[in-house]
């Protein structure tokens, strides 16, 4: 049976070592990986086909979704790292108190944190919901832990992905109930020597900062190790379930 995965966020830090992790694994014939810009992917595995997606514009998502559904009915594997914590450009920094709330970068981050990877999965259709063993996963991150949050700030990026969590768990349920093999999760990648999270790596543990390769080893053992029975949770890089 021909084997599908499909990255999304191949070009970025997790994403580009994710890709390299799930090439090494042999286990896909056909591999989707996206970006905004499809000329960042620097793959040339024949495995590997290029995709363009901006998650932020529902018509480069239905695109994107049409042009894999022209090669393949099923996909086994889906990840999606899309993720936005600050950008410079827009002015978007992550919030340190209620006051620095701003309508327009709140908007921005849950559509790319949230809104974005719930309408792709969407988007995907039949080629998510099948009877075949089926992974999704989404990239999460610890602070979007309610449990869990004893610092507070970062007021979109949290409860963006917060939300998140959610839609992982009602998509858990929803799929479950026609496939008993469907596995969909959220994962945190521990702290990851990324763009995302250069400006804030100074207070962070030499030994806890991981390389992108190093969190995509532990995230695709994660994946390999994940049974039925964790879907709709959100679990990190050693396998440890987060509390909501
Ligand atoms: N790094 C960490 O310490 C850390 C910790 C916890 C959670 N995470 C999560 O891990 C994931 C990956 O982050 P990273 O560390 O690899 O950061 P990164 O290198 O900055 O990658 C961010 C990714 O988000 C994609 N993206 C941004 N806006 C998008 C849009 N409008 N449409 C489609 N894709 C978009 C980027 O795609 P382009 O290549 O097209 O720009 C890129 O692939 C994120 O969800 C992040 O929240 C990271």
């Amino acid at each position: 049976m021909t084997q599908s995965a499909l990255i999304q966020g191949g070009a970025g830090g997790l994403g580009r070592a994710l890709v390299n992790r799930i090439l090494q694994s042999n286990q896909f014939d056909h591999v989707f990986v996206t970006a905004r810009d499809i000329r960042k992917i620097d793959s040339n595995d024949p495995r590997v086909i290029p995709v363009e997606l901006d998650l932020r514009t529902d018509q480069s998502i239905s695109d994107a979704a049409a042009f894999i559904a022209s090669y393949i009915d099923k996909l086994h594997l889906v990840v999606t790292t899309a993720g936005i914590l600050q950008d410079e450009s827009l002015g978007l920094k992550p919030e340190k108190k209620l006051a620095d709330l701003n309508r327009s970068n709140l908007e921005t981050v849950f559509s790319v944190n949230c809104f974005g990877p719930f309408l792709w999965y969407a988007a995907l259709g039949r080629m998510i919901r099948h009877c075949d063993p089926i992974t999704v996963a989404t990239l999460s991150a610890r602070v979007a832990s309610i449990g869990d949050n004893r610092l507070g700030g970062w007021h979109s990026y949290r409860a963006s992905k917060t939300a998140q969590n959610m839609l992982t768990k009602n998509l858990s349920l929803e799929l479950s109930r026609t496939n008993p093999n469907a596995v969909v999760v959220g994962l945190h990648p521990g702290t990851v020597d990324t763009d995302l999270s250069k400006p804030f790596q100074a207070g962070v543990d030499p030994d806890r900062l991981f390389t992108p390769e190093q969190s995509a080893g532990y995230l695709w053992d994660v994946l390999n190790r994940l049974t039925p029975e964790q879907t709709g949770q959100v679990i990190a890089w050693d396998g440890q379930t987060i509390t909501p």
